[in-house]
């Protein structure tokens, strides 16, 4: 057993209100990090945003508890961190990428995502993280107004769980003995590439612009026009592809 696979205490259940709401009460009642919990299907799955997270039996439900040393602002870097986990995790599957801030894509559409979950101390520093990751392994969720993938059940929940816990340990003690920047590196190695087209959708309006990279900081950076804007938080859409000229 590796270390980073030592580091976890991985839990199985078969069904489960939401794996990040176990793993939640269980910080709250001062579980050390490094518990874990998957399950085959959850009934009150969430998603970002507060939206629901349909969750069928197939695909992965996997949540995972830290207590990192760090301010409550980092907690977005743990969404990044991952993201890079799962798109090693799945080195052998083709098309899969990272789309800021949480979204794993296959070929465009949405193979799945990541639902942070925190709480802070009384100094401002993170208390715990929750990590949750969803992932449509065999089925696709439809209805939901936009692109989704799967990766046709050619991997099991079971199978992949231990595969992302080991890279997240990885990660975490990378984090801890060399900062984010290896991380950041490597997420803009799995990352949609620059120049893709793309809009955030903010409580003020919409930005429009190119992905441009992420800050040392974790922020989006959008190249609006004739500047590179930076966005803590947002919900992104990706352009629609540019229609062939039938002309040309
Ligand atoms: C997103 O909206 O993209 C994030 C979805 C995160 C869903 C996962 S499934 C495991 C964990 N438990 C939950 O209730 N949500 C997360």
């Amino acid at each position: 057993m590796t270390a980073q696979a030592a580091f976890w205490r991985l839990k199985t259940v078969d069904q489960i209100g939401s794996t990040s709401d176990l793993c939640r009460s269980l910080a709250e009642a001062g579980e050390p990090e490094g518990f874990a919990v998957c399950a085959a299907e959850q009934t009150q799955g969430r998603g970002s945003r507060g939206r629901a997270w349909q969750s069928q039996r197939g695909n992965l439900f996997l949540s995972a508890l830290l207590r990192p040393i760090g301010p409550a602002r980092e907690a977005g870097l743990w969404a990044l961190l991952a993201g890079v986990a799962i798109a090693e995790a799945l080195e052998g599957f083709d098309g899969i990428q990272l789309k800021w801030p949480n979204d794993i894509l296959r070929n465009g559409a949405k193979l799945g995502g990541v639902l942070i979950d925190c709480a802070t101390d009384d100094r401002g520093g993170l208390a715990w993280i929750v990590i949750g990751i969803g992932l449509n392994l065999a089925h696709a969720p439809e209805g939901l107004g936009r692109a989704t993938a799967s990766l046709e059940g050619r991997i099991r929940p079971d199978t992949l769980a231990p595969l992302i816990l080991e890279r997240i340990a990885h990660w975490r003690r990378v984090r801890i003995l060399e900062g984010f920047s290896d991380m950041r590196a490597a997420w803009l190695r799995h990352a949609l590439p620059k120049g893709t087209g793309m809009q955030i959708r903010l409580r003020s309006g919409v930005v429009s612009g190119t992905f441009e990279g992420i800050g040392e900081d974790g922020r989006l950076l959008l190249h609006t026009g004739e500047r590179v804007q930076g966005f803590a938080t947002g919900e992104i859409w990706l352009a629609a592809p540019p229609k062939p000229d039938p002309c040309a």
